[in-house]
């Protein structure tokens, strides 16, 4: 089901802009003034498609609209953004495309609804392995794939090869492994490791299972607070949430029970992540003020505000985390692969979760 809500904001910037115009005496100066700002107009707006929450953008798109009098029009699109724009096509008054997830991203790539940009301030604030290398599509924020280990733990590092250890057996808890954040996880290990020895890792991991794999992220603290397991893997902004809720409610009582490793692949010391980012569209009618809003997105200001507001990495180097995610996890190691490289094996991480029956 196809959810949008139109947020048509309640001023207008030309409104102002345009009041000298109407002020001017001499009609002939009024109508050379009203077309001399007609091209303007247009070129002072924007729309942008995204399937992010509104309560997480709209910070966001103020403070761009605030610095650069572009006026947004944001349409939130919760599921079928890439069958949208494609039934809209030539006609379509997308100018930027936002989504979470590489693979939603790349299905936009792939699904012809993007264009190619080449911007030194976009190269230069997100680093290549996060990027399209042809300017297809831009990282604006990371989450890592982290340990939640039970608080008492005496666990100080944890590489996602010890996830299969025997010593976990029975004690792993994890969400299902058909979620795009798993199938990305898995993705990233075959590129790493082949295939062979990634079947085999996810094999012992089902065996080292306490639960079956389902639920959400944050449950796998719940569990662990339970007792039911004593590790899993989750998204890094989940502690944020959870350790910064209200005193008292459950999602405080998870995230207190747990504490967090950065994992690593053996491999490269790096750690897994996945993305939010923004693509601008094939058929963009305000192309110039799409590249504009990408680059605001990445810029020192919104990098913050992409931190404080949902506790996310910034992609942009040296912008200060969340204190909560600086205390309870820290700054990252990005596992240097290219998330073009883990999306090619999408498909295939896909099959073999279901080859190992990871989620019966
Ligand atoms: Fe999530």
């Amino acid at each position: 089901m196809l959810f949008v809500q139109e947020d048509n904001r309640p001023e207008d910037p030309m409104t102002a802009s345009l009041r000298p115009v109407r002020a001017l005496p001499s009609l002939a100066l009024a109508v050379a003034a009203t077309w001399l700002a007609a091209p303007a107009l247009a070129a002072d707006e924007l729309t942008l498609y995204t399937t992010r929450e509104p309560g997480l953008i709209q910070p966001l798109i103020s403070a761009f609209t605030a610095q650069t009098k572009i006026d947004v029009k944001t349409v939130f699109v919760k599921d079928g953004l890439l069958e949208r724009v494609r039934a809209e096509g030539a006609r379509s008054p997308a100018d930027v495309l936002m989504t979470v997830d590489i693979g939603n991203l790349l299905d936009l790539v792939d699904g012809g609804v993007t264009q190619p940009v080449k911007s030194a301030a976009l190269e230069s604030a997100i680093p290549a392995n996060l990027r399209g290398t042809d300017g297809q599509w831009f990282s604006l924020s990371l989450r890592a794939r982290v340990l939640y280990a039970d608080k008492g733990s005496k666990l100080a590092s944890f590489r996602y090869e010890d996830l299969a250890s025997p010593q976990y057996k029975g004690k792993v808890c994890i969400r299902a492994g058909q979620h795009p954040y798993n199938t990305a996880l898995v993705a990233s290990m075959i590129a790493h490791d082949g295939e062979t020895k990634t079947e085999q890792w996810l094999r012992s991991v089902k065996g080292n299972l306490a639960r079956k794999a389902t639920g959400g992220d944050r449950d796998v603290a719940r569990d662990i607070l339970g007792g039911i397991c004593d590790i899993g893997l989750a998204n890094s902004y989940y502690v944020g949430q959870m350790k910064g809720s209200k005193e008292g409610s459950d999602g405080r009582k998870w995230g207190d029970a747990i504490k967090v490793i950065r994992p690593v692949f053996a491999k490269t010391g790096g750690t897994h992540v996945n993305i939010s980012g923004a693509a601008v569209a094939k058929n963009a009618p305000n192309k110039a003020n799409a590249v504009k809003l990408i680059e605001f997105l990445v810029s020192e200001p919104a990098q913050v505000l992409y931190a404080q507001a949902n506790y996310e990495y910034p992609v942009r180097k040296g912008v200060a985390l969340d204190p909560i995610i600086a205390s309870s996890i820290g700054e990252l190691k990005v596992d240097p692969l290219p998330l073009t490289e883990i999306a090619k094996h999408r498909k295939q991480a896909s099959a073999l979760v279901d080859k190992v029956g990871f989620d019966q």
